[in-house]
């Protein structure tokens, strides 16, 4: 808390509310409006959340104007390049980087945890064969909690982490367990003598009648991506999380309404919109076309996968993955003709006035399906990714949130445009 304040004056009433500024470590202060209801007899007024901060948190710190984003103050650019998403999956729990012991008893237990249960097969197969896997994911983790009546008290920190390590653990492998059911394949088991992202790969394309030749240039990108997409703080899904997590709901009711959240294509599931559009456009030529829809109001077309919330700059995430997807492209021995149409459609919207007044730049979800089309991830499958990667954040900010003395059950106010008080008409009346 500083001790700065500011002074609002009711111009009507000439009334005065002194409110005092909140600090962070990093960042914009805020003001908190606590007594502002009491002192003056107003509430705020913010649809979407575009100047509100709902809670304190110590995870991730984004600076949109300069394209920063660190995970407990580690630059997204350093662990791209040197971490892997295990090990920042242990930082956004933990908050420092772990030991070699520390890492390799987390990845051991992440391990001894991934196997789903039986009977959840069952449950996947109720769904029709073309059910889309993001319906399949977020059914199944929220069924979780059916499966852990003894350790579902949060208020038991051990109950707590465990749950954590289910989820980061489990949510690969039901994922995995969705894609072959749509393609009426078996199941393949994970398998505790690979890493992370390598297990996820063959849970996926693994095929009962040939061992699976992965090329390891498919599981760094995939971790790569993973690290980019592990967490991004007061984002729709995580704060989706939070406010179930405020009513004492479990930890698998909340990571599976994050999903739900998640799913929306103004969130992530603009990654999946995102190829779509590329192949609607079709070729670079048909660019132009394209970006001045996305000007037009009434058209109702958006470019998917530009422009951001918070980023009023170059997504950092987004820099990283458009320099990979030339890497891995590359390395696959890939061409894509839609990365030529992406990075047209890049070149033209940025030098667009439009996009440049309203700073509409590149966002994570622009180039990441380019790079998870090359490694044979199919386009619905595209969120399903997002979601396994934003498992690590939402178990990070649902345990930080049940250690924060301030938190209680949220419950916003609204402006009510209804009918005013009027008396019940009986039927044979109206
Ligand atoms: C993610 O919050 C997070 O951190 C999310 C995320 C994470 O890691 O969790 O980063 C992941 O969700 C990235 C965003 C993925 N979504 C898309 O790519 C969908 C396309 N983008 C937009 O729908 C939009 O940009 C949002 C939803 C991302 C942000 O919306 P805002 O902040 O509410 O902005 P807005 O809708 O008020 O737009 C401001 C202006 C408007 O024009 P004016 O009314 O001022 O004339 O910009 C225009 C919008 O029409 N605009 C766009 C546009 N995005 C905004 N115009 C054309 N194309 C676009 N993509």
């Amino acid at each position: 808390m500083s001790d700065k304040t500011v002074l609002i004056t009711d111009s009507a009433s000439a009334k005065t509310s002194t409110l005092p500024l909140v600090s962070g470590n990093m960042g914009e202060p805020a003001v908190d409006i606590g007594k502002l209801h009491k002192d003056l007899g107003y509430f705020t007024f913010d649809p979407g959340f575009v100047s509100t901060a709902s809670t304190r948190s110590a995870i991730t710190f984004i600076d949109g104007d300069k394209g920063v984003l660190l995970y407990r103050g580690y630059p997204i650019e350093q662990l791209a390049k040197q971490s892997s998403f295990l090990e920042v999956a242990y930082l956004l729990i933990n908050g420092e980087l772990p030991t070699s012991a520390q890492f390799g008893a987390f990845e051991d237990e992440v391990t001894h945890h991934t196997m789903m249960q039986e009977s959840l097969k069952n449950f996947l197969h109720g769904f029709h064969y073309d059910a889309h896997p993001m319906a399949m994911l977020c059914g199944a983790v929220a069924s979780l909690s059916a499966f852990y009546h003894d350790t579902l008290d949060i208020s038991d920190p051990e109950q707590r982490r465990l749950a954590a390590i289910r989820l980061i653990a489990k949510v690969p492998t039901i994922a995995a367990a969705a894609y072959r059911y749509s393609i009426d394949w078996p199941i393949r088991y994970p398998r505790n003598n690979l890493e992370y992202c390598t297990r996820f790969l063959h849970m996926m394309f693994e095929v009962p009648s040939e061992p699976l030749q992965l090329n390891p240039v498919v599981a760094k990108a995939l971790d790569l991506l993973f690290i980019l997409h592990a967490d991004h703080e007061q984002n729709a899904s995580t704060s989706t999380v939070r406010l179930v997590g405020s009513t004492g709901a479990n930890p698998y009711a909340c990571v599976a309404a994050g999903i739900a959240a998640l799913w929306g294509p103004a969130h992530g599931g603009a990654n999946e919109a995102v190829l779509k559009m590329l192949a609607d456009i079709g070729d670079a030529k048909n660019v132009g076309k394209a970006v001045e829809k996305a000007k037009d109001k009434n058209s109702g077309f958006r470019l998917m996968g530009f422009g951001h919330r918070v980023y009023k700059n170059f997504d950092p995430r987004a820099t990283i993955i458009r320099e990979t997807c030339h890497q891995v492209l590359a390395a696959l021995g890939v061409n894509d003709p839609l990365l030529d149409v992406a990075l047209e459609l890049e070149q033209v919207a940025l030098k667009d006035p439009y996009f440049i007044e309203r700073k509409l730049y590149p966002n994570v979800d622009f180039y990441s399906g380019i790079i998870y089309k090359a490694l044979k991830i199919p386009t619905e499958m595209f969120t399903v990714m997002f979601a396994i990667a934003r498992t690590a954040g939402w178990v990070a900010h649902w345990l930080e949130q049940h250690q924060d003395k301030d938190t209680k059950i949220g419950r916003p106010r609204q402006i009510y445009t209804g009918a005013t008080t009027r008396d019940y008409t009986p039927i044979t009346k109206r």
